[in-house]
């Protein structure tokens, strides 16, 4: 085995189709709601990246998941754009008018065919459902040549049904074929044989691409992608960090290095760079705010770090003794010590383009002042700094609510009081409250000047480099009325990030960010 294996060329019929659906299945978890700035942020960089085909929303989800749709579509320049639809026809017509913008566009249209959804969830005949594949997947073909066509808890249903529907969808005009492991029930080996029977008893099986989507509750959403594949699929559905519903979905870059690491038996290729993975992990990090763990395949902080000795002495000798993939082709880069209180515009402006961001004048002016700011009290600055600094600019660039100052009085002799001024919409308000600690205290007095109803349902530190001037990490999530949000911030000092992951959190339920996508998604 090659350790550091380039990818085979195979034939185009071994090319496989990367689906991605950070955007959609992934920012419904719930508190991953992203704004629209945020999503084209992402979708840029799936474009950028080699992604073939964005599900970029579901339109009929919420006036903000069409705009979404609509905004990507337009500036989408090679992946395919999809929306997602239920078999309503509204739903579908919704999800045309927003793919319309695109150079290409799909209608991603699904419906339950498991016996348990059926009977439970929607109360239909078998025959009935075939009937709504009929009549929905030809109401989008009407709209629109690339149409998917969804199976929901395809692996639960028996596989004579599930083959009428499959040749029923073909039969309407769905050009992909989705067969979605819904609930992560499956293993490799079934998963793998229901793609095979399918398309080998479908009538004009060979019209349509057929596609997997696993989700990852018992841990097997990659296998069974990679499964799916060798049973003849060749569009995989999968979220950068393996973002998704409940335990996710597979993740994209688990996916793609697989396929190119063990190339020697998964003979499979796609046109994802693998180089932009890093990349593409901490963008979606950021604005989800759901932190990737250590240990993560391919994108964890520890993912290249050889901590033993005997693996480190291994690695001295020879980088393919415990190394199955270069760090770099994934785009990692070595730590590096970036700059000094002196370092100046330009240095920081070369800086922030070497890390792959571009960000317009006023929000790097402001990033500027923050790295000077943060130069002064922090002896090493690193990339990771930087970076922080960025996503959380990115993240509370022009909110109506901002933090202005905060003195805080804690210690051991009492409770500790907390002294906050913010500016709401201009007005700038100051609160002083007394709590259990100084977190509590402060965010009693944030809530003073701007009361809501929203519960904490996270509040987490994490450290963004070593030593006791890192700066900390802190995310925030708030669920209000069914949505939840989750603001982020970084600061040497603890308590200002806090506060000012607080005050983003209320600022995202004031905007409304996460939809309430109420009886919608609850079809999802
Ligand atoms: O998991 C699932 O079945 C889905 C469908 C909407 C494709 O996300
Ligand atoms: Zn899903």
């Amino acid at each position: 085995m090659n350790a550091t294996a380039t990818p085979a060329t195979p034939n185009e019929k071994d090319r496989v189709v990367i689906f991605d659906t950070t955007l959609r299945d992934g920012e419904q978890s719930p508190g991953a709601s992203m704004t629209l700035e945020e999503k084209l942020n992402v979708a840029e960089l799936l474009d950028t990246m080699g992604v073939d085909i964005i599900e970029a929303g579901f339109p009929i989800a919420s006036n903000g998941d069409f705009e979404a749709v609509c905004e990507i579509a337009k500036v989408t320049k090679n992946a395919v754009v999809a929306g997602l639809a239920r078999a309503i026809p509204g739903d579908i017509d919704r999800a045309g008018d927003a793919v319309r913008h695109a150079r290409r566009g799909r209608i991603h249209t699904f419906v339950s065919t498991s016996p348990i959804h059926l009977q439970f969830q929607m109360n239909k005949t078998e025959e009935q459902v075939l009937e709504i594949i009929r009549t929905t997947v030809a109401r989008a073909r009407n709209l629109i040549d690339d149409v998917e066509w969804s199976a929901m808890d395809a692996t639960r249903t028996p596989i004579d049904y599930l083959c009428r529907c499959v040749e029923a969808a073909i039969r309407a005009g769905a050009t992909t074929i989705n067969l979605p492991d819904t609930v992560g029930y499956a293993v490799p080996e079934e998963y793998r044989a229901m793609f095979e029977q399918v398309r080998a008893r479908v009538p004009d099986a060979d019209k349509a691409i057929f596609s997997v989507h696993c989700h990852d509750d018992l841990g097997l959403a990659v296998a069974n992608s990679l499964a799916g594949v060798a049973g003849g699929a060749r569009q995989v559905e999968c979220t950068i960090n393996g973002l998704g519903e409940r335990a996710g979905n597979a993740a994209l870059e688990e996916v793609v290095m697989a396929m190119r690491t063990r190339s020697d038996v998964l003979p499979f290729a796609c046109n994802v760079d693998p180089v932009h993975l890093t990349r593409a992990s901490k963008l979606v990090a950021a604005v989800s705010s759901f932190d990737v763990q250590y240990n993560k395949a391919i994108v964890g902080k520890n993912a290249f770090a050889h901590e033993s000795g005997i693996h480190q002495d291994g690695m001295l000798k020879n980088a393919s003794t415990y190394e199955i993939m270069r760090p770099e082709d994934v785009g990692v880069k070595a730590t590096s010590l970036v700059m000094g209180k002196h370092s100046g515009r330009h240095a920081f402006k070369d800086k922030l383009a070497e890390l792959g961001y571009v960000i317009g004048d006023n929000a790097f002016e402001e990033a500027f002042r923050r790295f000077k700011d943060l130069a002064d009290r922090k002896k090493h600055v690193y990339d990771e700094d930087i970076e922080a600094l960025v996503s959380d600019e990115m993240a509370t660039g022009g909110e109506a609510i901002r933090m202005l100052s905060l003195t805080v009085i804690a210690g051991t002799g009492g409770p500790a009081k907390a002294i906050v001024t913010l500016d709401v919409r201009g007005q700038h308000v100051t609160r002083e409250e007394t709590g259990d600690g100084p977190v509590d205290a402060t965010f009693k007095a944030i809530k003073a000047i701007v009361p809501h109803e929203a519960v904490l349902r996270l509040y987490q530190v994490s450290a963004v480099t070593e030593g006791t001037d890192a700066q900390a990490e802190v995310s925030v999530r708030l669920e209000e009325g069914g949505r939840t949000v989750t603001g982020k911030a970084a600061d040497t000092d603890t308590i200002a990030a806090s506060a000012r992951a607080y005050v983003s959190a209320i600022n995202k339920l004031a905007n409304g960010v996460a939809f309430g996508r109420g009886e919608a998604m609850a079809a999802v």
